[in-house]
Formats: structure tokens, sequence, C-alpha cells
């Protein structure tokens, strides 16, 4: 007998090995340059990372047996996928994003590693379609920065516990409200700061500086029709565990920690984590140039100093961008 998540794709139409269970949806952009836009340390093998591991290992901790099935949602050109699909723990990985051609450019990453494509199958879906996969099929849902491109994030929760087994997992690694809201602010300041520093903004200065605030100030508001936006939230700890509740799920977060990036016991944050993750951000995701970030930096390095102490083993560093773990009761 088939187990349900292979009974349920020999049923699913396919288009070049890849189910299709949602309508497709091309990304806002392109999909062949995306791996354009990582930073220049993530731009080794995504086989070879030890990401895949790292998740695994806090799955397996929360007493799941190895080869239980895993659905990935909003896998993008796969820096998770290649990686969980190199890991002999998998049993079998669905991989899949509302783009196909996703799905096609990790099709061609895992081409030369037969034995790791083997684990994997790829779907064309929309996490509004989670509740199409049979009820129990996966016991681990994956989502990294996907949760807050969806509209109905507490109708996506429901549809999550309704396929998941009692004691299966989502999990979300995710940006926080709190982090975001308090960079955007801080940006205000930064012609100030360069001035005092002795160097004047110049209008392309001021517009990537306006841009991060309106930003950070769109993805933190909820009076707007986000429908047409990439990013649509920034999520708030309290408000999940509340749906979670009434879901029927147990929620627990772990901020400024990634379950695929720092194993389960490094949980505390270091010493200049928030400077730190402000510069990575107006660098790698507000894509400032060099020159404008070689100088806000230490411009405004004497502000961060606020949060030394704060940062210390306590954990109580802002939180920026964490893991979110749903368990169905
Ligand atoms: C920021 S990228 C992250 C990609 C990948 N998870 C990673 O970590 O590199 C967001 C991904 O979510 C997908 N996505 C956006 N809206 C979605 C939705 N409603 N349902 C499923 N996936 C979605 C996009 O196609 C894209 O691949």
């Amino acid at each position: 007998m088939l187990a349900p998540l292979s009974e349920f794709l020999r049923a699913t139409p396919s288009d070049g090995g890849i189910y299709q269970i949602s309508a497709a949806r091309p990304f806002q952009h392109k999909e062949e340059e995306y791996d354009q836009h990582r930073p220049a340390e993530q731009h080794q093998l995504d086989f070879i990372r030890q990401e895949g591991a790292n998740l695994l290992a806090f799955f397996h901790a929360h007493g799941h047996p190895q080869g239980a099935p895993i659905l990935e949602i909003g896998c993008g050109s796969g820096f998770m996928t290649t990686s969980l699909a190199s890991q002999s723990a998998v049993g079998h990985l669905l991989a899949t994003d509302p783009s196909p051609a996703f799905c096609r450019i990790i099709q061609r990453k895992l081409a030369q590693f037969p034995v790791a494509a083997a684990r994997v199958d790829f779907g064309v879906l929309l996490a509004e379609d989670v509740h199409l996969i049979p009820p129990g099929a996966v016991s681990l849902i994956f989502l990294r920065s996907v949760l807050h491109h969806i509209a109905g994030v507490d109708d996506f929760l429901a549809k999550c516990a309704s396929v998941l087994p009692k004691g299966g997992m989502l999990i979300c690694e995710e940006p926080y409200y709190e982090g975001y809201v308090m960079m955007g602010f801080l940006a205000q300041f930064i012609p100030d700061a360069l001035a005092s520093a002795g160097h004047n903004c110049t209008a392309e200065d001021h517009a990537h500086i306006d841009n991060f605030v309106a930003t950070m100030q769109f993805y933190a508001r909820r009076d707007l029709d986000k429908s047409a936006a990439e990013d649509k939230h920034l999520f708030r700890p309290d408000e999940l565990a509340r749906t979670a509740r009434a879901t029927g799920i147990d929620f627990d977060h772990y901020p400024n920690w990634h379950a695929t990036i720092a194993d389960a016991k490094n949980r505390t944050n270091r010493i200049g984590y928030f400077e730190n993750f402000f510069a990575f951000y107006i660098r790698n995701c507000m894509n400032w140039p060099a020159d404008l970030v070689d100088r806000v930096i230490p411009a405004t390095r004497k502000y961060f100093r606020f949060f030394s102490p704060l940062e210390s083993a306590t954990n109580t560093a802002p939180y920026c961008f964490g893991t979110f773990v749903f368990t169905k009761r």
C-alpha cells in the first residue's frame, strides 16, 4: 500500500515532473535572478550546507522518527530544499512553490545528485490550498520567509491544523514586528547621524533611506489592503499564540534564532545582534549601495550601544527574525 502522500501525488496531474496541486502563479521578480539576491556567504552549494541537518535535528528532537514525510511551502530556488534533500534521514520531501520556474531551478540543481533527487517530489502549491494535501500525509510543514507573504495567516494555520496529524509540526522562519518597527524608527535619524559625522546626504541617499522607512512602516501597518503587495506582515508572538490556541495547536517561538542555522542549544544572542541585523538588512534586503552602508554603519554605531547591556546571554535584543513552531494537539 502506498503512503498517503505518494498516493495523493499519484492521483495528481504532473507537468515535467511537477505536480499541479494549485494553479501556477509566477514570482513577482525573475526566478532565475533570485539567487543573485542572496548574500555572498550563502553562495556555497546548497546541498553541502548544514541548514537541512539542523532543521531535521530540531524536528527529530521533538519526537518525530527519521523518514517522516515533509512538505515545504514556498521553496523558492531551494535554499532549504537542496540541503534537506542531501540528508539520508529524509524519507519523502514534497517541495512546493506557486511558481513552477522555481521548481525547475531546483530540479536542475539536483540533477547531478540522483540519490538526493530521489527523495524529493515537486509541486505547484499555493499556501492557501494546503488543505488539498490529505490529512495526516505529512508530519512537518516547513516555510522559510513565506508566512509573511500569505494574506490570510489565521486561515492558513487552521488549514495546516487540518492536514497535520496529532503531534505534527508547522515550522516557520519569519520577521517579528518589534525589530522591524524599531529599524524603521531608527532609520529616520540616519540623515542627522550622517550629517553629524560630516557626511551630507545626496538625493540618492535620501531616496534609499526614505524607502527603507516607508517599507518598514508599510510592513507594520494593518489598515491597508496588501493583497497585491509581496511583503504583508510582521508577527507578534502573543497574537500568533492566541490564533494557534483557537485552532487546536500549541505555539512556541525562538526569537533571533533559526532552526535551520543554529543548533538547538545555541539560542542566546550575541552582543551586537541588533546592529548586525540592521547592517545585514540594509545591505542585503534593501540593497543599499556599499558606499552608503559603509557611511551609515559607523555614523549610527553610538546609538546601537544602547543595546549592548541587553544583548547578553539573557537574549533580550529586540526580536527581529526567528522560528515559530506550531504543534498540532
Ligand atoms: C522570500 S522567498 C523565500 C524562498 C525560500 N523559502 C528561501 O528561503 O529562499 C518567498 C517564496 O514564497 C513563495 N510564495 C509567495 N507567496 C506564496 C503563497 N501564497 N503560497 C506559497 N508560496 C508563496 C514565493 O514564490 C517565493 O518562492
